[in-house]
Order: structure tokens, then C-alpha cells, then sequence
């Protein structure tokens, strides 16, 4: 049996929040991959994550590596190669750069982890998964994006900050594509099941609904240099847990759709089930009619970056 691999391609500031929190969680043996040149770097990562070991107690080692034959085997993918925002930017902006990365790590990881679950987190999120998709040629349910979870957890801590209540019983779903389009469902936020309208007044909540669709922007901005990482590293490693501990948990993650909500063959935010089957279903519910014409409009433009990628 042995344990669990669980693969990271792109060792940076994600990927080396990633590394962390996944052998906090002992969840399995941490590969952390990245470019030659980064090769120190992800090994001296891995050490130091190594040396955490004895004050925290846990028994999975961590390597670091530029040669892909070390990911073989490797359970779980985790993908955040790429370069991040500077203040300014779009995730679009990111496109030409990334989609070239994409497809190099997408050939290595069908050449090596074939039969791996890939969590793919570089932008702009919702075409690169599906490059992923396209150039790797696996099965729909073993490839998934990060990006609802990371869009429901701000809009739970807009949430949170603004009624005092605490934010594990905050609850709600942002669906849609990873930008300023992006739709968190008002409808469905609540604090311990009160719907939320009863809580926060309209104008209040719409202010809140704002922030939460630039919010990484925010980061962006204050950073000056880069994007957020502790929380989508978080958001990554319970999309792994899910799948590695077969919780079947609901995430809202960039799937491939194929008429779920009107959408048909692109990725983009729903609520996912996501246990050993990996991508098990998409959730389906009835959408109102304002939700359904935002959808749309994020739909559009994820179907118009997409077509940029050319595959
Ligand atoms: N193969 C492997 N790793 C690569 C490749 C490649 N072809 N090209 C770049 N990398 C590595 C970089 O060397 C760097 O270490 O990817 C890493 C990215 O790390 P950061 O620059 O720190 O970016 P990070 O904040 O981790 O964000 C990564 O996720 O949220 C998105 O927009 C963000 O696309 C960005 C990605």
C-alpha cells in the first residue's frame, strides 16, 4: 500500500503553502516539482518543510525536483505553474504566458501520472483547466479547477466581518467563472441556516457581493507583487482531502460541464461532488432567472478566453 503521492507542479508561494499544509495533514509524500533553474529552491523548501517534522510529528517526507520521472505514480496533481498578477492585471493577462506552461506540464503529467487527479489553480483559471483537459486528454471527472471554493470562502469572510457572527456557520456559493464576473448566489447565503437578507441590509449586501467578485484583486493590490496564496492553498488541499479520503464533500470547482446549467463543454464554477470517482457529479439545481442571466454572462466570457487558447 505506502502511502499517498501527492505531486505539486510549481513550487512557489501556493505550491509552497501547499507543500506545508499537506504534510501537516499527512495526507501523503509531497513531491514539489518546479523549472530547473527553481530546483534549489523546491528542494530547500522540502527540507525545511522536513524539519518542521519533528516539532509538529508527522511521519511523510517531502522531495523537491525538476525532473518529472520523480512525480511518477503520484495520486493526486496539484497545479499551480504559472505567473501571478501585478497590480493592474486581469487574469486574462495572463493567458499567453500560462497557456504555453500549461501545456508543457499537461504532456509531463499524462507521461507520468496518468491515472492522477489534477487540481489545476494557475490563471486565468478557467481556460487554463480546460487546456489541461484538452492537451492531457483525461477523463472529465479526474480534472477540476480551483477557484469557487477560494470565491465562496471571501464571500463567507465579507460575511462574517460584517455581521460579527462566526464564519463556520456562514454558508453560501459563489458559481461562475474566476474573474469579475463571477456570481455568488445571495440566495443561498445564510448563517446557520437565516437566510441572510434577514441579517445584512440590501445595500450592504450588494457592497459586499462587489468586493467579493475583485477580491483577489484587493490582494493584488496590496501585495504589489503578486497574488494570494494562503487560502488557495487551502482551497487546494480539501479538493486533494476530498478526494484522497473520498468525503464526497460539494465544492463549488471549475468543471467540465455538458449541460449542467445551460453550459456544454467548458469549465466553469458549479457545485461539484468530489470523492474517490474524483469529479463525481455536478450538483444541479434550479437557478432564478437573474442568476441564470448573470451565468450567462460569465459564461461568455470564460467561452471567449477560452477561444483564445486556440485548442
Ligand atoms: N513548470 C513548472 N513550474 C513552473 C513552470 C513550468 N513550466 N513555469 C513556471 N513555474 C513555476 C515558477 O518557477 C514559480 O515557482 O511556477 C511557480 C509559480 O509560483 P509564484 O510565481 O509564486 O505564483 P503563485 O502565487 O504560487 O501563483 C501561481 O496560481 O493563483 C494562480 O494567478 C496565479 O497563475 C498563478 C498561479
Amino acid at each position: 500500500m505506502g502511502r499517498k503521492k501527492i505531486a505539486l507542479i510549481g513550487g512557489g508561494q501556493i505550491g509552497g503553502n501547499l507543500a506545508l499544509i499537506t504534510a501537516q495533514k499527512e495526507l501523503g509524500d509531497v513531491v514539489i516539482l518546479d523549472i530547473p533553474k527553481a530546483e534549489g529552491m523546491t528542494k530547500g523548501k522540502a527540507l525545511d518543510i522536513m524539519q518542521l517534522r519533528p516539532h509538529d510529528g508527522y511521519d511523510v517526507n517531502l522531495t523537491g525536483t525538476s525532473d518529472y520521472k520523480d512525480i511518477e505514480g503520484a495520486n493526486v496533481v496539484i497545479i499551480t505553474a504559472g505567473v501571478p498578477r501585478k497590480p493592474g492585471m486581469d487574469r486574462e493577462d495572463l493567458l499567453s504566458i500560462n497557456i504555453k506552461i500549461i501545456t508543457d506540464v499537461a504532456e509531463n503529467v499524462k507521461k507520468y501520472a496518468p491515472n492522477a487527479f489534477v487540481i489545476v489553480v494557475s490563471n486565468p483559471l478557467d481556460a487554463i483547466v480546460y487546456s489541461f483537459y484538452k492537451v492531457s486528454g483525461f477523463p472529465k471527472n479526474q480534472v477540476v479547477g480551483m477557484a469557487g471554493a477560494l470565491d465562496t470562502g471571501r464571500f463567507r469572510t465579507f460575511l462574517s466581518m460584517e455581521t460579527g457572527f462566526s464564519v463556520q456557520d456562514i454558508h453560501c456559493m459563489v458559481m461562475g467563472g474566476h474573474g469579475d464576473t463571477m456570481v455568488p448566489i445571495i440566495r443561498t447565503a445564510n448563517v446557520a441556516g437565516i437566510p441572510i437578507t434577514e441579517l445584512i441590509p440590501e445595500d450592504r449586501l450588494e457592497a459586499i457581493v462587489k468586493r467579493t467578485r475583485v477580491a483577489g484583486g484587493e490582494l493584488v493590490k496590496l501585495f504589489g507583487n503578486g497574488s494570494a496564496y494562503y487560502a488557495p492553498a487551502q482551497c487546494a488541499m480539501e479538493m486533494a482531502e476530498a478526494y484522497l479520503l473520498d468525503k464526497k464533500r460539494v465544492i463549488p470547482s471549475a468543471a467540465l460541464c455538458e449541460g449542467e446549467f445551460g453550459i456544454d463543454g467548458y469549465f466553469i464554477g458549479v457545485p461539484a461532488l468530489i470523492g474517490a470517482g474524483g469529479v463525481e457529479k455536478v450538483v444541479e439545481f434550479e437557478l432564478t432567472e437573474d442568476e441564470n442571466s448573470a451565468l450567462q454572462d460569465t459564461y461568455e466570457k470564460v467561452k471567449k478566453t477560452v477561444a483564445e487558447t486556440g485548442l
